[in-house]
């Protein structure tokens, strides 16, 4: 490091509002929006492999002279009639970049952006794709966790952010959520990453039984979802059926929570997190 920034940097650091992205790891203070103009407009000065996943997504390293911070830089854009794995045969079959964004979009009208990375649509070496905020401290992801039975210090705020991935992934019927595309920071925190595979027609749930308990904040949101603002903020992302399917998914997540809630009691299926 040059010997006047080293000087200059416990001053800088200490002066609030200063944005100074000088050590990889030290996450600036941008905050959503910021982060979005960042993703748009920053300069790629470094590109490698992601690492985890299979689609061969690149990280890249961004800089606009202020800031420098990692994106994770996603370009698939498939649909299949039909879809087969060793496991299963899906039908209308989409792998998409654009559901990075949604996901993005849709977890921020939901109030949970707090655990999806802000997610943005740029061209990158010729290729428009998600260019997704990277999260910094990830510690481990799911299947790492399970793999070393890591257990969290704090199993209830554990449990209150599991099911909010679960509501989150019945609501999107993410077709997806493998270990890998949940990360885990150092402070526990998690952050759900990769919706290529989410954001389906059916206007069914596909795992009811992953649905234990709501966060009552986000039950009031989902509530809230309307037609319109979806389409609105979902214009070029998702489609008319996607969010029709999206709409029917939330009126059948509605519905199940208050019949548990009539059933077990609202202490019992509702709960709060502070976020
Ligand atoms: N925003 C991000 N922050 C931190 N790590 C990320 C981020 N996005 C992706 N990764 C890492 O890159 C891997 C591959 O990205 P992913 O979007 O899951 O693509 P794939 O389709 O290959 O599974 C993830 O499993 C994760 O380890
Ligand atoms: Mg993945």
């Amino acid at each position: 490091m040059h010997r006047f920034t080293r000087f200059l940097l416990p001053v800088l650091c200490a002066l609030p509002g200063t944005k100074l992205g000088v050590a990889q790891n030290a996450t600036p203070a941008l905050s959503p929006g910021e982060q979005e103009q960042f993703l748009k407009t920053a300069k790629v000065v470094r590109t490698r492999g992601a690492g985890a996943g299979i689609t061969g997504t690149t990280r890249v390293t961004l800089s606009d002279g202020q800031v420098t911070h990692d994106a994770h830089v996603q370009g698939i854009n498939e649909a299949r009639t039909e879809f087969s794995t060793s496991q299963s045969t899906e039908m209308n079959f989409k792998d998409s970049y654009k559901f990075n964004i949604a996901g993005y979009r849709l977890a921020r009208l939901l109030g949970i952006g707090g655990m999806v990375p802000v997610s943005v649509e740029r061209k990158i070496g010729g290729t428009t794709s998600a260019v997704t905020w990277w999260v910094d401290g990830v510690a481990m992801d799911e299947t790492r966790r399970v793999k070393d039975a890591a257990q969290p210090p704090d199993a209830e705020q554990w449990s209150r952010q599991m099911n909010i991935v679960r509501v989150f992934d019945q609501l999107i019927h993410n077709t997806d959520r493998n270990g890998g595309n949940l990360v885990i920071t150092g402070d526990w925190k998690l952050w759900m990453i990769d919706h290529t595979r989410a954001f389906r027609i059916a206007r069914k749930l596909n795992r009811r039984e992953n649905l234990v308990r709501c966060e009552r904040a986000l039950f009031e949101k989902l509530k809230q979802l309307d037609r319109a603002a979806l389409e609105t903020e979902m214009k070029g992302y998702l489609n008319s059926e996607e969010i029709k399917g999206l709409l029917a998914r939330r009126d059948l997540i509605v519905e199940h929570f208050e019949n548990q809630a009539k059933a077990r009691g609202e202490a019992v299926i509702f709960y709060d997190y502070g976020r």
